[in-house]
């Protein structure tokens, strides 16, 4: 199943390492980057465990949780933290789910083509607080993931959020966006963008977000 942008995010409830967890009630109204690893006791998976735990001030000031899903058992899960604090010095500080029987992974498209009874790959749903998916990546079992561009797309979809503008390529925070196609209303712009804009085209209007509304 594939689950589309601006749809619900399916509620399930789970066993996780933090003990049970019913989705959408855990989730509460914060942003939550909800991603998938293939195994435990694997390297990749252990040196993104790690990153995630690293970045949970980074989640929190963006009002975001992360929750993790593997395909092994809370035991394993379990056995596995020990092997993560002791070889990468910190332990992950976010829910690990369980899904030996691949319910949730089947409910949110995280297995590979062909093979529902294998490792799910590695996905990335964001989801906003009103349980709304706003974008999703997927990448395979080989590649690391790079949190920082999960934070960079996490801060572009909360910016889109705040201001009627949009990020453009390599956009990094306190960089120029663009203002919506959809707003010209001469009356509207000015009120929404008191300092300026810079128009190349009336669809391609430039302009920078004081640093306070970034
Ligand atoms: C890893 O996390 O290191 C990994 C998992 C499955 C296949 C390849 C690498």
């Amino acid at each position: 199943m594939s689950l589309l942008i601006h749809g619900v995010a399916p509620d399930f409830t789970s066993d996780s390492t933090q003990g049970p967890l019913s989705f959408h009630a855990w989730q509460g109204h914060h942003w939550v980057i909800f991603f998938s690893h293939p195994k435990d006791f694997t390297p990749v998976c252990t040196t993104e465990l790690a990153t995630v735990a690293r970045l949970h001030g980074a989640f929190a000031e963006r009002n975001a949780k992360a929750l993790a899903l593997s395909v092994d058992s809370v035991e394993d899960h379990h056995r596995w933290i020990v092997d993560i604090e002791a070889t990468q010095g910190i332990a992950p500080n976010f829910p690990i789910l369980a899904d030996p029987e691949r319910r949730v992974a089947q409910l949110y498209g995280m297995l590979p083509a062909g093979a529902p009874d294998s490792f799910t790959v590695r996905s990335v749903y964001f989801i906003d607080p009103a349980h709304r998916i706003r974008a999703s990546l997927t990448y395979p079992a080989a590649t690391g993931r790079n949190f920082d561009e999960i934070l960079r797309v996490l801060d572009g979809l909360q910016l889109t959020d705040r201001h009627a503008v949009a990020t453009p390529a390599n956009w990094r925070p306190g960089g120029e966006v663009v203002i919506v196609p959809s707003i010209q209303d001469p009356d509207e712009l000015a009120r929404r963008f008191p300092q300026g804009f810079r128009a190349e085209r009336p669809w391609l209007r430039w302009t920078r977000l004081p640093s306070d509304q970034t």
